[in-house]
């Protein structure tokens, strides 16, 4: 056997060959199962695109770096399973673009903080952790009371994601700039707002009724978190594929 594998290891072009047959071979036996099944993602109820308000809370998200110490992806093990509740489903991040799964976790798991805690604590929270979690380490972000929400292009932002396959509707792009004030007002038409993105949370988020900031829509982003797909719904031969 090493006799043979000496005369292979002489014969550059016979070695590359070989690697190029045996990488093919690994290749095809990861790849090919995926032609036979139907989806990889999994038929759930309730998931939808986010509401304008809260995408426009997720770019702010982003731009704040929140994914260098906080994952959005509880992995299918018991203690994971057991602290944050029903493991991430492919189907949950399918409108994430880019999705936030991470894989760091200075602060705990976000996949499903939704509702997990009032508007005021995430407001508050979110101002000065220490306040309401002494402990804690993570950064303030009390600016974000200050600054005033710009999302002028909200509806180019709702067609871009359409062009990558998010389903937004004629509609929804139509009235993004009309749902995006509608959500955040304490007053606001929030009927319509419900009907196209069901379970937002609606109405002044930062503490600041008259006003709209980068902080309500960042808390609006936060409260929808692990919220959409309805787990009483879900039948184990779903999730099995
Ligand atoms: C330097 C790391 C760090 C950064 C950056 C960071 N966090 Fe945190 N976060 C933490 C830690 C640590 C905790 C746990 C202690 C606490 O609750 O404050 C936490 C807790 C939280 C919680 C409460 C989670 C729970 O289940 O109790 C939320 C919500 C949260 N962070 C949101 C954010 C958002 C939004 C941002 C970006 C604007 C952000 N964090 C940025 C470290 C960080």
């Amino acid at each position: 056997m090493t006799l043979d594998h000496g005369f292979v290891e002489k014969r550059g072009f016979l070695l590359l060959l070989l690697i190029l047959v045996t990488v093919s071979i690994g290749g095809i036996v990861q790849i090919a199962p995926l032609f036979s099944i139907e989806s990889t993602i999994e038929r759930v109820q309730g998931m939808r695109p986010y509401s304008p308000l809260e995408l426009v809370g997720r770019n702010i998200y982003i731009r704040e770096g929140c994914y260098n110490c906080h994952s959005q992806m509880i992995r299918p093990f018991r203690d994971e399973v057991e602290r944050y509740g029903h493991f991430s489903l492919a189907a949950e991040s399918m409108y994430d673009h880019p999705f936030q799964w991470g894989s760091k976790r200075t602060g705990p798991d976000l996949a499903r903080v939704g509702g997990k805690y009032s508007n005021d604590w995430q407001t508050v929270h979110l101002v000065n952790p220490r306040s309401v979690v002494p402990e804690s380490i993570m950064p303030g972000y009390p600016f974000l009371l200050e600054r005033d929400l710009r999302a002028a292009d909200i509806a180019a932002h709702l067609r871009t994601l359409r062009a990558v396959g998010v389903p937004y509707t004629e509609e929804m792009i139509e009235q993004a700039v009309a749902d995006l004030h509608a959500q955040a007002a304490p007053e606001g038409d929030h009927d319509s707002v419900l009907e196209r993105y069901p379970k937002a949370s609606v109405g002044d988020h930062d503490g600041q009724p008259e006003r709209l900031t980068e902080m309500d829509a960042l808390v609006a982003y936060l409260q929808i978190l692990g919220r959409m797909v309805d787990f009483t719904a879900i039948r184990a031969e779903d999730l099995r594929q």
